[in-house]
């Protein structure tokens, strides 16, 4: 459920007419419903409603504008962070520092550095490597480092190959018949203290088989760790819920993801921890687009339209499905494909498509662009970086200036001696 809707004719974001945002902003740019944010949060946590310790920590990835993390904070939700740029992005928003996960595969010794002087409240090791380094950082420092172990299940996500990560093949984790031997190893060095594992197998999952087979190993291995004499007080469940794209189709709900995860989990007596992205920021999120022209085309016309594969990059990486609505609908519709202006063909949003009639000058969204849109947006082509609007019923705010390629080419010299 979102809070885009027709209002007399009229695509609206909460209480504020599309076409408003696109005349006073300029296309393309995203808006993001704070009403739909706030929803699915609550929606999320409602599910795990039944889990007796639970931390949820938003997957800043998925949309790190600063007026999100700040709206989902107020939430309640922490945040998982991947980087040295995401984690300063969520203490800027106000997210607690003890509610930060910092997970990803290539942690800097400056970024584990920050991170403990930040005090956050938990570092997800990819590698025993990876643990020795943040041990020896910590005790340098006089800091204890809370740490968990990311394990491989080595289980198929049955999602996209691009966002599959718990196969034993994939970068992520360590091997699991490996894991209950490097977390003692880990476990005995001062500085840090393990005290759970996590797992996260991969993205837009539609199934919750997967999951489910995947914390039913976790469980396994969490009691061989504890069999070994090491505790485990947290366990880091990753994210991965998927959301539908398309009309009709049909995901897990969080009700039901909820359910499972009680059931698989009952007798852990752990501090369960979550990392959900796109089924918080997915549907939250649309952007906004201007036909510019349409030529005629083989099969069927060319829409051109003003987003491009670097405003959502989406359909051009993963053959990704966004819904194409017209702002203003006629109620008529037409075959057509939809293209952005970049100069290589897989700018394309869609082949063939029924969508709603639109002809130059008209206003469209493409929907579901809360997740991995704005966040994965570059400025290829020499265009400019997309903005971002937030709107909160009838107010809306800028969130995210346009860059415009002026500014990027302010920042680029050509030194004297290249003459
Ligand atoms: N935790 C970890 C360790 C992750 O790697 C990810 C996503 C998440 C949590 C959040 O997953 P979510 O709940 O959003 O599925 N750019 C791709 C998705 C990449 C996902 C990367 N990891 C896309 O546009 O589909």
């Amino acid at each position: 459920m979102d809070h885009f809707e027709l209002r007399n004719g009229v695509l609206h974001a909460e209480d504020v007419p599309v076409p408003a945002i696109a005349q006073a902003v300029g296309t393309p740019v995203y808006i993001y419903s704070r009403a739909t944010l706030t929803r699915h949060a609550r929606v999320f946590l409602e599910g795990l409603a039944a889990l007796p310790k639970k931390h949820v920590a938003f997957a800043v990835k998925s949309n790190p504008n600063v007026a999100v993390l700040r709206v989902l904070a107020r939430e309640g939700l922490g945040a998982d962070v991947v980087s040295g740029g995401e984690m300063e992005r969520a203490l800027a928003a106000g997210v607690a520092p003890e509610g930060i996960v910092f997970s990803g595969v290539g942690k800097t010794a400056a970024e584990m550095l920050r991170g403990l002087e930040a005090g956050i409240g938990q570092f997800n090791l990819e590698s025993e490597e990876e643990g020795v380094e943040l041990a020896q950082i910590a005790a340098a420092h006089g800091f204890t480092a809370r740490a968990a172990l990311r394990v491989n299940p080595d289980v198929d996500a049955e999602t996209h190959g691009k966002i599959s990560t718990g196969k034993a093949e994939n970068k992520f984790g360590v091997p699991f018949d490996r894991a209950a031997g490097i977390y003692g190893r880990l476990a005995a060095l001062p500085g840090i203290e393990m005290r759970g594992l996590a797992v996260h197998i991969g993205s837009q999952l539609a199934k919750l088989d997967p999951l489910e087979a995947a914390f039913v190993r976790m469980g396994e291995l969490m009691r061989e760790v504890r069999a070994q004499g090491d505790a485990i007080t947290h366990m880091d469940l990753g994210g991965g819920v998927g959301v539908p794209y398309k009309a009709g189709e049909v995901f897990p709900s969080p009700a039901e993801y909820g359910a499972m995860v009680a059931r698989v989990t009952a007798d852990w007596d752990v501090t369960l921890m979550f990392e959900p992205g796109r089924v918080i920021s997915g549907n939250a999120g649309v952007l906004v687009t201007q036909v510019v022209r349409v030529k005629p085309g083989v099969s069927a016309p060319f829409v051109i339209v003003d987003a491009a594969m670097n405003d959502l990059a989406r359909p051009a990486l993963y053959d990704a499905w966004h819904d194409f609505i017209a702002a203003e609908p006629n109620g008529a519709t037409m075959v057509a494909n939809i293209v952005g202006p970049i100069c290589e063909t897989s700018d394309t949003f869609a082949m063939g498509r029924t969508i709603d009639a639109v002809g130059p000058g008209d206003l469209a969204v493409f929907r579901t662009a809360g997740a991995y849109g704005a966040t994965m947006a570059n400025t290829y082509n020499s265009r400019a970086l997309v903005p971002e609007v937030m709107v909160d019923g009838d107010k809306w705010a800028i969130v995210a200036e346009r860059i415009q390629p002026a500014t990027i080419l302010a920042a680029e010299q050509v030194p004297d001696w290249l003459d």
